[in-house]
């Protein structure tokens, strides 16, 4: 079975045919799969998903393009969420700098307000960040990000960056750029980190690998991405598949063991 550790089925790519093309994953050998949210509306959407299918789970945070819609009530609300059996892990949460869509002081803010959320709730955390990779690492350092642990989702640093967030205790995200021909730094990193701690994800509908680079992307095609991986590590497909399955298994604790 593929884990999709990092899907947005609430996007309105998937207006047309989501329940039709959801409802399939399992039979397609896809499952679980982790909605991850990433504005308030799309929170909403991803608390939906995992109450309509037992092999969606969630996780509630605001991407840092879109935390000017924060405030202290929002974060009760998303907090309350977070108490949820299928609510998994705190995310989209983090830095942008590349669209910079809100203000680097208040991306960060927010970003460690979130991070002191996860904390609250004892959840792990959905890492995103775009031309930010010094704060962002700052940012999580001196917050003890570490004691959550958690996730970077499509993880487009350096191999020595890889490696400081692998000391973190952070599992390292892999989707469809590892396919890409240009992809020469990210196949490295797949190649160094330890299979025990790269999970698999699509992002979509984003990011669709070769041969589809370009299109709308769903979770069937993490199979691409497990052939490059497989591929780079020396292992099969089916190696590959099973490690990353359980990974994510294990980082999203599901199932999740009792809270205090
Ligand atoms: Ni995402």
């Amino acid at each position: 079975m593929i884990f999709d550790s990092h899907a947005h089925y609430d996007d309105e790519a998937f207006a047309e045919d989501r329940d039709a093309l959801l409802a399939g994953m399992p039979a397609a050998g896809v499952s679980p799969i982790v909605n991850v949210g990433a504005s308030l509306r799309g929170v909403e959407a991803t608390v939906a998903l995992t109450e309509k299918y037992p092999f969606v789970y969630g996780a509630v945070g605001i991407h840092p393009d879109d935390v000017g819609s924060l405030d202290e009530e929002k974060i009760a609300w998303m907090k309350g969420l977070c108490g949820r059996e299928k609510i998994v892990a705190v995310g989209e949460i983090g830095l942008d700098y590349y669209w910079d869509k809100e203000a680097h002081a208040l991306q960060k803010k927010w970003f460690v307000r979130q991070l002191a959320m996860a904390k609250e709730a004892g959840l792990p955390v959905v890492i995103h960040s775009r031309e930010a990779a010094k704060d962002t690492f700052d940012i999580m350092k001196a917050e003890h990000a570490g004691s959550t642990g958690g996730v970077i989702h499509c993880y487009s640093g350096s191999k020595e960056m890889a490696r400081d967030y692998l000391n973190l205790g952070y599992y390292i995200g892999i989707g469809g750029v590892v396919t890409f021909k240009n992809a020469r730094v990210l196949k490295e990193v797949a190649q160094y980190v330890p299979l025990e701690w790269i999970l698999v994800e699509t992002d979509c509908p984003y990011l669709a690998p070769v041969p589809f680079r370009g299109k709308r992307n769903d979770s069937r095609n993490i199979a691409y991405v497990l052939d490059v991986i497989a591929e780079l590590k020396g292992i099969s497909r089916e190696e590959a598949e099973q490690a990353t399955w359980e990974n994510a298994m294990r980082m999203y604790r599901i199932p999740k063991q009792e809270r205090a």
